[in-house]
């Protein structure tokens, strides 16, 4: 992208928009790292599939085409939402998607089976309480590369990059692990 082009489209992006992606910028989980975190899930055919910040839907592309999951993206960014809607259509696989464009912190994943996160450190810390006090006692959060720092995953992946030497990390916690790190969480 030449940098005018680059100014054109930042300079058209709604300042709230730039302001959460400081917190969590976009950057797509591959499909085979989104593949290996919905196995390791074990996702099953009918769950809910929710990620929170889904960009331009990779993950939720994996589990409604493989999986064959319901899935619901929140993403802040229209732009990457209707990105992420398009390629539903394109995949077959829109009848499984929603995609709800605004900001997941205003979204209750109490339905959610599974909850799918790729952020960044400090917005995981903030986004934790919410999941300890919405999410089923059976749900499973799946993270790639960060993990929340003070609780200890049930398991870890590490995977190759098919692209560079960058070795990419699946997070898994059930439920339990997080209700119980925290006893009361702040409200
Ligand atoms: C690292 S990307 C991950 C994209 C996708 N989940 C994946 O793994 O391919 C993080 C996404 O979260 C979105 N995001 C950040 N804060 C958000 C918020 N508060 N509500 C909704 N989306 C948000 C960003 O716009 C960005 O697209």
């Amino acid at each position: 992208m030449s940098s005018e082009n680059k100014y054109k489209s930042f300079s058209k992006t709604p300042f709230y928009v730039l302001s959460y992606q400081l917190l969590s910028p976009y950057s797509p989980t591959p499909e085979h790292v989104a593949y290996e975190m919905l196995k390791l899930a074990k996702a099953k055919p009918g769950e809910l599939v929710v990620d929170l910040g889904c960009g331009d839907g990779n993950i939720l592309i994996v589990a409604a085409k493989y999986f064959k999951c319901r899935c619901i993206g929140v993403e802040i960014n229209p732009h990457l939402a209707e990105i992420a809607i398009k390629r539903a259509k394109k995949e077959g696989v829109a009848d499984l998607i929603t995609i709800i464009v605004g900001d997941f912190f205003e979204v209750n994943v109490k339905d959610a089976d599974i909850i799918a996160l790729y952020l960044l450190p400090e917005t995981l810390r903030l986004l934790k309480y919410k999941l300890i006090r919405e999410i089923k006692p059976n749900a499973r959060i799946v993270l790639h590369d960060y993990s929340f720092d003070d609780i200890i995953p049930s398991k870890v992946i590490d995977l190759k990059s098919h692209s560079s030497l960058h070795t990419h990390k699946i997070f898994l916690y059930y439920a339990k692990d997080l209700k119980s790190s925290h006893k009361s969480s702040p409200t």
